[in-house]
């Protein structure tokens, strides 16, 4: 048995030790508040089969692994999904999230439900269009500058053409359309004012429109045009992206036209790597790539330094693309870390 003064000692050194403990909580945390809450962002593509999105959620994956915030990632293909995806994350305490919307024109709905859940909101790729039919502006976005990787496309066509000795007259120009999306649009006729410029006649160039943005939309849009203009002997090809030139190759093909006689160059560089990889060339040339990493880390790190620090990103943002061919592709690839 303990001496009573021992006992005593003993008791005084617990007390200490226990108001230590309870100043250093004091200090971390007061009594009575929440801890910190985790950072949580949701990430919503309109298209997950495809490479291009499938690489966005990886350089998403990379910034929440490296900042330290929780990535919700949804495939959201049509307006009912998005809204529900939306309460979902409020519901899981998410405080933001960044979108590629499956339809421009659902813009306000997106941004009403942001607002009535209290979530902020930057989209990506696809600029939300407003009840007036413009550009949302007051919604954070970040997107390509479609214009001008347009207008690069039609250019490294005309120098292709020319390259090969085609002329005018025997050549057509394929343009895989869908004017429905804005950032569609602007690239296709981005290519179209390239090739004018450099001598292409107006009545050399045929749209094709697709039904849907992906490979069978093009092709079957392309068949129907190819049916229409069986005289052509040399094609150039362009669309909004890889999927829409990668159709059009497809079908072409399907016609007799290779490497030899037609030339197409897709948007993205991301969905033809393995067109690039075959061992015989095909009539898809090259890609202008874009910067996935850009849109999948740089919208996700934007949207965390937003939630953590108040830091509000630029309302518009806009990247560039690089031409990628048989020659440089996979160099470029592994230096924009997307292949090793
Ligand atoms: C659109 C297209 C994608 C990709 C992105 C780039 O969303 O559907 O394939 O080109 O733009 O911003």
């Amino acid at each position: 048995m303990k001496k009573p003064l021992t006992r005593l000692f003993f008791l005084l050194c617990s007390a200490a030790v226990l108001v230590v403990a309870g100043c250093s909580r004091k200090a971390d945390a007061p009594a009575g508040a929440a801890a910190p809450q985790a950072v949580k962002i949701g990430f919503l593509v309109k298209q997950p089969e495809e490479p291009w999105f499938q690489l966005e959620w990886r350089f998403a994956d990379q910034a929440a692994k490296d900042l330290g915030f929780a990535l919700v990632k949804t495939g959201a293909t049509d307006g009912e999904k998005v809204l529900s995806a939306i309460d979902n994350l409020a519901a899981a305490g998410a405080q933001g999230f960044v979108i590629c919307t499956p339809d421009t024109r659902l813009g306000p709905a997106i941004a009403a439900k942001a607002k009535a859940t209290g979530l902020k909101l930057i989209s990506v790729d696809d600029q939300f269009i407003g009840a007036d039919g413009q550009p949302m502006t007051t919604v954070h976005h970040l997107g390509i500058s479609a214009g001008k990787i347009g207008e690069n496309v039609g250019e490294t066509l005309a120098a292709e053409m020319k390259k090969r000795g085609w002329t005018s007259a025997d050549t057509g120009v394929c343009v895989v359309t869908f004017d429905e999306l804005a950032t569609a649009s602007e690239r296709t006729n981005g290519a179209i004012k390239a090739l004018t410029a450099a001598g292409v006649p107006k009545e050399r160039m045929f749209k094709a429109p697709q039904r849907t943005s992906d490979i069978p939309g093009a092709f079957d849009a392309v068949n129907v045009l190819l049916t229409q203009q069986p005289g052509v002997k040399h094609w150039l090809i362009c669309g909004m992206n890889d999927s829409a030139v990668l159709g059009a190759v497809r079908a072409l093909e399907g016609r007799g036209f290779g490497p030899d006689t037609a030339v197409g160059i897709g948007i993205n560089g991301t969905d033809c790597i393995v067109e690039l990889e075959k061992e015989k060339p095909t009539a898809f040339f090259g890609s202008m790539l874009l910067s996935a990493k850009s849109h999948g880390y740089q919208t996700s790190e934007m949207m965390y330094k937003w939630i953590k620090d108040g830091v509000e990103p630029p309302m518009d943002s806009r990247t560039v693309g690089v031409l990628i061919t048989r020659e440089n592709f996979r160099q470029v690839l592994k230096d924009q870390g997307i292949r090793s």
